[in-house]
Formats: C-alpha cells, sequence, structure tokens
C-alpha cells in the first residue's frame, strides 16, 4: 500500500509525478504530497485526500526542477491528514523521503533521537527515518547513499523508499525491502515506482529491486546498487511487457466495470498456449520443474488473503475433487503466527493478484523455511510472491487496478482449473473421458463469460431495487459457496452495504433469525448435484419472507417460478461453474455502488496492494 514515484531526468519532474501518482492512486488514496529539488531547494506540495486535491491545491503551477519524488498514501502510522502526508522532511529540511511500509521500532529510534535533541513534526514512523538519515550525516560526515545505508541497517520492518538530499542534488537514493519498487532507465532519465505503471509511458527497460538493495542515481554517474551490507551489485535489466492502453480507462466510467467486461479476453489469456482442448492436452511451463512434488504431495496447502483467499476455496474443491488430494486453505495471516506443521512433502500455493500482499509473502517465506515446496498464482510478473516461489504460473489478466478484484480472481481460477487437472489426469484420478469433457468446457468458458455479460441491464434493474437496503445475504453450496462469499465480499467491499455469505444449508444454523422482507438474498443455484438441496434452502429463507434473487442455469423452470428475481446465466460443469456465476455478482456490487454514489475504484479505507500485516 502506498505508491511512490521519483524521477531523476532532464524533463519536468512534476508533470511526471502528477501523473505517476494518478496511476498508483489505487495503492493508497488518503493523502498526497510531492517534493521537487531545484538549485538545491526543496518545494514540498502535501494534501490530505485524492491526488486530485493535490493538484488543485497546487492549482496547475509546475514547480520547475527535474528531480523530484512524490507520494500517494494508505495510513498506518498517524491519521491522514495534510501534517502525515508524505513526503516528509528531516529535522533540518535538509532531507526529503517518501516511504511504503512500516518501521516497527519506530519508537525505539524515536526515544533515541529525541534524547539527543531532534524534534518531531508528524505522528509518523517515516519521519524517523529521515531523522536519522541526518543524525548519521552529522555524526560520521557520510554521502547520502551511505547514510541511507547505514540507517536502513537500524530498521527493523517494510520499506521501499526514495531520498532526496539538497546537499546532493543530483542524486536520488532508492531502498526497499519488503515493499516493491522498481526503475526506468530512459535516455538520461530514470524513474522510480511501487509498480511500472508511471514508468510504461516512457521506457520498457526496467530493474525490479530485490529486498535489502540501495540504489543510487546519480545524473553524472547512472545507476548502481549495492545491498545494505555494502555488496555490489550488478542490476538485472528487463523489458516491460505492460502496455499502456492496459492501463487506461478505454472508455468505461470505471476500472472496474471495465475489468469486469475484460473477463473473456482474460481469461482466454490465462489459458493461451496451455490449454489445447482439441489435442486434449494442457501444458503448464512454470511448474515443469516442480510438477513431481504437486504428484506426490501427501498434502496442499493453499495461503491468500481476501478475494484471492475464495480463489483458494474454489480450488480446494478443484483439487480435492479432480486429483485426489487433500487441500487446506489458509487465510495466510493466520497461518504465518500460528506454528503451522509443515514437511518436505507438503505443497504450499500462493495465490496473490499483486503479489506483494504482505501476509502471503511471509507465508510463503515460513512455508520455505520449514521445506515445503512453494507454488504462485500471481498476476504481477516480477512481483516479491512470485520471485520468491519455487515455481508457478502467472495470470495473464493484464493490470488490474479497481480496488475490489474481478478479472484476477476468474484469471486465478482458470489457473487453479488448468492445474488440478494436469494434475489429475497424471496422476489418473479423473477418467479419460471426464477429463476430455472438461478441457473442452473449460475452452468455451471465455465465449460463457461473454454470454453471461448480457445479463448486464437486468442486473442494473435489480440493484436499483435494492439499492437502499442495509444487509445481504448470499448463499451457495459445494463450487457455489465460495462464490457467494465472493458475492458478499463485494458487495461490501464498494458499497459499504452489510453481506454475509454462507452455505446455503449452514444458514438455518444462526443466519436465518436475521432473514424478514428486507433482507434480500442471493441463491447461487446453478449447481446440478445439490439442486434438490438448494430448492429446499430457497423454500426455507422464502418461508421468511426474503425477497430472492436467484442466479440460475438457462433454461430452469423450477428455481425461476420460486425467486423474486432470476438472473439466468449459461450451464456449464459444476467445476467450472464459479468463473460464471461470480459475474452477476461481480456487476451487481458494481452497480449498487454506483446507485449509492460511492467511490467504485477506491473504496474507502483499502487498498489494492497491502504490503503491511
Ligand atoms: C486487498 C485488495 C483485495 C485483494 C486482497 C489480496 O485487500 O483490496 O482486492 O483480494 O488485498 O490481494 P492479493 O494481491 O494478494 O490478491
Amino acid at each position: 500500500m502506498c505508491g511512490i514515484v521519483g524521477y531523476i531526468g532532464e524533463r519536468d519532474a512534476m508533470p511526471i509525478l502528477a501523473k505517476g501518482l494518478q496511476r498508483l492512486e489505487y495503492r493508497g488514496y488518503d493523502s498526497a504530497g510531492l517534493a521537487i529539488l531545484s538549485n538545491g531547494t526543496l518545494t514540498t506540495h502535501k494534501r490530505a485526500g485524492k491526488v486530485a486535491d493535490l493538484l488543485e491545491h497546487i492549482n496547475g503551477e509546475t514547480i520547475p526542477g527535474t528531480l523530484g519524488i512524490g507520494h500517494t498514501r494508505w495510513a498506518t502510522h498517524g491519521a491522514p491528514n495534510d501534517v502525515n502526508a508524505h513526503p516528509h522532511e528531516s529535522f533540518s529540511r535538509t532531507i526529503s523521503i517518501i516511504h511504503n511500509g512500516i518501521i516497527e521500532n519506530y519508537s525505539a529510534l524515536k526515544k533515541e533521537l529525541s534524547k539527543r535533541g531532534y524534534k518531531f513534526r508528524t505522528e509518523t514512523d517515516t519521519e524517523i527515518l529521515a531523522t536519522l538519515i541526518e543524525d548519521i550525516q552529522k555524526n560520521t560526515g557520510a554521502q547520502l547513499e551511505e547514510a541511507v545505508r547505514l540507517a536502513l541497517n537500524e530498521v527493523i520492518g517494510a520499506y521501499a523508499i526514495v531520498v532526496i538530499s539538497d546537499a546532493e542534488p543530483d542524486k536520488i537514493i532508492a531502498a526497499r525491502k519488503g515493499s516493491p519498487l522498481v526503475i526506468g532507465i530512459g535516455e538520461h532519465e530514470y524513474f522510480v515506482a511501487s509498480d511500472a505503471s508511471p514508468i510504461v509511458e516512457y521506457t520498457k527497460n526496467v530493474v525490479y529491486m530485490n529486498d535489502e538493495e540501495v540504489a543510487t542515481i546519480s545524473r553524472v554517474d547512472g545507476l548502481s546498487i549495492k545491498t545494505i551490507r555494502n555488496q555490489v551489485k550488478t542490476p538485472y535489466i528487463e523489458e516491460l511487457e505492460l502496455n499502456l492502453e492496459e492501463i487506461e480507462k478505454g472508455g468505461f466510467e470505471h476500472f472496474m466495470l471495465k475489468e469486469i467486461y475484460e473477463q473473456p479476453t482474460s481469461i482466454r489469456d490465462s489459458m493461451r498456449g496451455r490449454l489445447n482442448a482439441r489435442a486434449g492436452t494442457v501444458s503448464l511451463g512454470g511448474i515443469k520443474d516442480y510438477e513431481k512434488k504437486l504428484l506426490n504431495a501427501d498434502r496442499i496447502i493453499m495461503v491468500a488473503c481476501g478475494t484471492s483467499w475464495h480463489a483458494a476455496m474454489v480450488g480446494e474443491y478443484l483439487f480435492e475433487d479432480l486429483a485426489r488430494v487433500p487441500v487446506e486453505v489458509e487465510y495466510a495471516s493466520e497461518f504465518r503466527y500460528r506454528n503451522p506443521v509443515l514437511g518436505e512433502n507438503d505443497v504450499v500455493i500462493a495465490i496473490s493478484q499483486s503479489g506483494e500482499t504482505a501476509d502471503t509473502l511471509a507465508a510463503v517465506q515460513l512455508a520455505k523455511s520449514r521445506g515445503a515446496t512453494i507454488f504462485g498464482i500471481c498476476n504481477v510478473v516480477g512481483s516479491s510472491i512470485s520471485r520468491e516461489t519455487h515455481a508457478g504460473s502467472f495470470t495473464h489478466a493484464g493490470p488490474e487496478i479497481g480496488v475490489a478484484s474481478t478479472k484476477a480472481f476468474t484469471a486465478q481460477l482458470t489457473l487453479l482449473t488448468l492445474m488440478a487437472l494436469r494434475i489429475g489426469h497424471k496422476k489418473g484420478t479423473i477418467p479419460e473421458s471426464r477429463y476430455q469433457t472438461l478441457l473442452a468446457e473449460l475452452d468455451r468458458i471465455p465465449e460463457k463469460v461473454k454470454e453471461t455479460l448480457k445479463t448486464d441491464e437486468k442486473v442494473r434493474e435489480i440493484a436499483e431495487t435494492f439499492s437502499s437496503v442495509r444487509n445481504f445475504l448470499y448463499l451457495g453450496r459445494g463450487y457455489n459457496f465460495p462464490v457467494a462469499l465472493e458475492g458478499a465480499l463485494k458487495l461490501k467491499e464498494i458499497s459499504y452495504i452489510h453481506a454475509e455469505g454462507y452455505p446455503a444449508a449452514e444458514m438455518k444454523h444462526g443466519p436465518i433469525a436475521l432473514i424478514d422482507d428486507d433482507m434480500p438474498v442471493v441463491v447461487l443455484a446453478t449447481n446440478q448435484s445439490a439442486y434438490d438441496k438448494i430448492i429446499n434452502n430457497i423454500h426455507e429463507v422464502k418461508a421468511r419472507n426474503a425477497r430472492i434473487i436467484a442466479i440460475v442455469s438457462k433454461g430452469d423452470t423450477v428455481i425461476s417460478e420460486m425467486a423474486d428475481y432470476t438472473i439466468e446465466i449459461p450451464a456449464t460443469a459444476e467445476q467450472l461453474s464459479p468463473i460464471v456465476s461470480v459475474i452477476p455478482l461481480q456487476l451487481m456490487a458494481y452497480h449498487m455502488a454506483v446507485l449509492r454514489g460511492c467511490n467504485v475504484d477506491q473504496p474507502r479505507n483499502l487498498a489494492k496492494s497491502v504490503t503491511v500485516e
């Protein structure tokens, strides 16, 4: 969380920083700020609120200067106000710093610095780091790079930082541990950012920084990298695969809607080169070298957070059903702190859109240290989790900017299905004919998702009816239970309506007490296997006067008769149904949020990439 951007080159830094902050805003949007260094003078502007509020405050003025840093914040230490907004200056205001992460030992450092007479203006951990660097310079006479390096040796916690100093006006220093940072290399110019989105417009050559590395970018000497223990590293330059169009709205009113509509393509892209339904094959190059581990696993543990955790739950059903291997699904944040029992025959699959979620990353590191083999399913190439795992597959969903995850979820499900099918087939746990049928059906899924998107208008009308309710219940069974959870999460996240997802039968052990005519119930009713049971559950809900919105397979007449509102979606195999049945729930959350005047792409208090635990 928090987006950081820096520029050093020959152009005015200010417009590059402003645009960069807008692109990074999905990472946090409590406050924003920038600092420009020109002729040895630092000019800083910062404001609580969105990047637009900052730009309005600056009022179209371009602060001259070809070196600068910018930050968009998701508050951790200190309220989101003007004072706590980044950049932060050191005690004597010579050093300016932006930071993404948490300095865990900040209060010990603060106490120490206070004893030495330093005063602080903000409640942030970041200001402490700025003053620590200043103090080291004062005591040792070190240059900025050296002082940053020494300071980081005293820091416990996570950081991606960019530091500038009016005493060294032709340099920026960047460092990372735990929070992402990428450097863009252009012609006589360099960019530093939390992800490549502010960079792609200017250059495709990038260096992804590794943990505990400090980069010095100088107008005179270019880029050099050292570790915080002073070992010189050779920067590894990679070419970005990202395109500018992928990170723009392309005519849609919101990124979320664009991303919902991209799903037929993003699902297809995630299968491309992997699924060959005609030849009856699934190939997954990224897991090839470690496939034996998956085939022989005693158990698979899936770790994830948020929407990715819901994908993991579908993964559990898929792997147990198709590959006959026991699966446990864990919240990464719980797993990492509960001393889990892990061995060499355990396989961990970490699922993360961003590849940066701090808890998921820590869970991966823990499992790795205990000898487990780790596979990753990530969307962002070069991300920390994807680099920490032994093997894995990227979901090729393209950049997801809307904070509420949509296309990444269906791409994760696609990958999990491909993996489970391949492993099940190799193990002989799926009959050949079933395997072939599922491959052919998976190949048809992008078309079925496209067809499902036609429900948009109907879903919008239903949303109009319910946009003022305060609670919602989502029910599903089997493969559709995780989809019920995901539908409820989407609604909560962006429309701020309280919603709960429940296994349809479990509902009578509690939530049924809440049901009345003011509690609409969404029932996912596409399952063939538990069809009669779902009918019973609908009766139970109806008897308590709830209004029912049923998601049914095309041609269903029985449930359509019982429900107050019906959304028909194309029929598909039960194993694949979550990819299709989640679509109307995404649309429902979207329309509800729009009707309620909520900020769809940047819901309050949330952030896209949660790099703090
Ligand atoms: C945040 C986002 C969610 C996301 C979750 C996990 O809470 O707002 O949309 O599902 O993090 O993120 P990941 O990048 O690991 O999938």
